[in-house]
């Protein structure tokens, strides 16, 4: 028997009928367009709704998120979702934001298959063998993979700031952010990691930061 998830219609009924009580325009006014500032590039993880822990609502934040929240050069889908954010959109910032306890960088500091995946996350095995000193220096494996939940971030800025697509946003004089987080599953908050870019400059500077 198909199981056609009458309770989510139901959910989505009332959630429609309390945002029209509290703003009677709130749909008409967002059928007309969207103005978002924002662009999130989150990780797929069911915990970390980007909308509700930063308390935007819809229309305000455009989001893609993927496994770890990677930025990979050849990755059309993010690719294509930060082109059109900067070039259409013209968002002001770009968060990055990764996560405590992330499943994706627990699986690739592991030495068993995956499947599939592993060939996603092998982007963060990369990461995690460019700080293997770092890393190897941490009193313990909760640590090392907190620490490589971080880095993954700050590397993921790096790799926004290097697209050409903020590069070209940065020299037409664009104002541009990039922003990199982190958010604990254990508590809901937020952390600032403090490797915001806004130049190329600010990039070259991150590159040469020791971490
Ligand atoms: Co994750």
């Amino acid at each position: 028997m198909i199981d056609r998830l009458p309770n989510l219609f139901k959910n989505n009924r009332k959630w429609a009928s309390d945002m029209r009580v509290v703003d009677p325009e709130f749909f008409s006014r967002l059928a007309q367009q969207q103005s978002p500032e924002l662009l999130w590039i989150g990780c797929s993880d069911s915990r970390v709704p980007a909308n509700e822990i930063v308390g935007l609502l819809p229309g305000e934040l455009f989001v893609h998120r993927n496994v770890a929240n990677l930025v990979i050069h050849t990755d059309m889908n993010c690719l294509s979702v930060l082109q059109y954010a900067v070039d259409i959109l013209k968002i002001k910032h770009v968060i990055v934001c990764g996560h405590y306890g992330c499943g994706g960088i627990k699986a690739a500091m592991e030495e068993h298959p995956h499947g599939l995946v592993d060939n996603w996350l092998r982007h963060v095995r990369d990461i995690q063998q460019r700080y293997q000193q770092l890393l190897a220096a941490l009193p313990s494996d909760a640590e090392r993979m907190g620490r490589l939940c971080e880095l993954n971030t700050v590397e993921q800025v790096i790799n926004v700031g290097s697209t050409t697509i903020i590069h070209d946003a940065w020299s037409r004089g664009q104002s541009l952010t990039v922003h990199g987080w982190i958010y604990d599953v254990a508590d809901g908050v937020l952390k600032d990691l403090d490797v915001c870019i806004a130049s190329p400059e600010d990039l070259k500077a991150l590159l040469n930061k020791t971490l």
